[in-house]
């Protein structure tokens, strides 16, 4: 039996195509001792990935051409030889992006049981790694207070599009979402219960950021970086939090053409505190960060917004997506349907 994958073909300067990957058969893995086999049922896509491609990052490096892509995702095991993962199960792992997977426990992050009362795609959502990015980000960095004045870049990606709902179940009474395009900002306000929005492809950001926060800012769940930073960082009030999730806005930049911060020392004068942080550090947490955000969406508090394709010939456009913010929510791959009772 035979199935689809997708291998590295070129390394991206800009924006990844489909150029950069080719689309291969191959047999599906035989199960091994101590291994498991998975059906891929979600992949999803990061912009992560195409500093995998480049070689930047120290995790999934060196990556050869004609690779796997790697990428996680919700699968169903269909064989076992592996005690913790068993035939049926519905699991988040590192699969690549192909249709079947020999996984085991060994991958960091350990591949882990997913609800299977909420929608299997949440799995790779808001009860998966964007929501315990969002909720630990929102909780244990910027240790969210109810009067928070709260800002959030990247509002209706992947990750941002959880951080108003997590904000305000942890008590937060007001959040600003900033994204591009009226379209998406119509969605901040419906969808993800973001109470103000800046649409900084559209609107004078400078003088909007003026008009919502006269008094400054105590909170800013960045996921954007650059110029936008470096802006929220002169507004800064007493000892207020910025998160570093990530900086999108960046990771095509070459170094010598990267923001210079000009308003760093205010991060000193407000007795202010900047933190990154990477979800993958955080396993330890994980159980009870999925318990929380399972709970949320059955109580209605968390409203996931996924940005669903279909069939695994749609995976480098999703990739490309994410760099051409065409996504809202988080953007997935629909690429198989569960062959055992759930
Ligand atoms: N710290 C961690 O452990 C961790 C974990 C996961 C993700 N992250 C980071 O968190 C951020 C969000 O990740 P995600 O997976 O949720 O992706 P995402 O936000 O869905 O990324 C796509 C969105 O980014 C925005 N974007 C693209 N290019 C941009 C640019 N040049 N300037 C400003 N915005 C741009 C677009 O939204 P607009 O159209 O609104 O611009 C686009 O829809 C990323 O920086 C990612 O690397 C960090």
């Amino acid at each position: 039996m035979m199935q689809k994958q997708w291998r590295l073909a070129a390394r991206p300067e800009g924006i990844p195509d489909r150029s950069h990957f080719s689309l291969t058969d191959a047999p599906i893995p035989a199960l091994q001792p101590g291994k498991a086999v998975a059906k891929t049922l979600y992949l999803g896509v990061a912009p992560v990935m195409l500093r995998y491609m480049r070689n930047e990052t120290e995790f999934e490096s060196p990556l050869a051409l004609g690779t796997v892509m790697p990428g996680r995702g919700v699968a169903q095991i269909i064989e076992s030889n592996c005690d913790s993962l068993h035939v049926g199960a519905i699991v988040q792992a590192r699969l690549g992006w192909q249709e079947y997977a020999l996984i085991d426990d060994s991958d960091h992050p350990a591949p882990f049981l997913l609800p299977t009362d909420l929608p299997l795609s949440h799995g790779i959502g808001a009860v998966s790694l964007s929501g315990i990015t969002a909720l630990v980000g929102v909780r244990d960095i910027g240790r969210v207070a109810p009067t928070d004045r709260i800002l959030v870049s990247g509002a209706a990606g992947g990750v941002g599009s959880h951080v108003a709902e997590i904000a305000k179940a942890l008590g937060a009474h007001e959040v600003v979402g900033i994204a591009g395009g009226s379209a998406k900002c119509a969605r901040l306000r419906h969808d993800m219960a973001y109470d103000h929005v800046i649409d900084y492809k559209n609107e004078d950001v400078d003088l909007a950021l003026s008009a919502l926060f006269p008094e400054g800012i105590d909170l800013y769940f960045d996921n954007v970086g650059g110029a936008l930073l470096d802006n929220v960082l002169a507004r800064l009030r007493r000892r207020a939090r910025i998160v570093i999730c990530g900086s999108i806005s960046e990771y095509l930049t070459e170094a010598e053409n990267k923001h210079h911060f000009i308003n760093l020392q205010n991060l000193g004068r407000q007795d202010a505190k900047m933190e990154g942080f990477f979800v993958f550090d955080y396993q330890d947490s994980y159980p009870q960060c999925l318990h929380q955000l399972a709970t949320w969406v059955r109580e209605g508090a968390l409203n996931p917004v996924e940005d669903i394709s279909h069939g695994i010939e749609t995976l480098p456009d999703a990739l490309a997506d994410l760099y051409l913010g065409n996504n809202v929510g988080v953007r997935m791959v629909e690429v198989g349907q569960p062959d055992l009772p759930l």
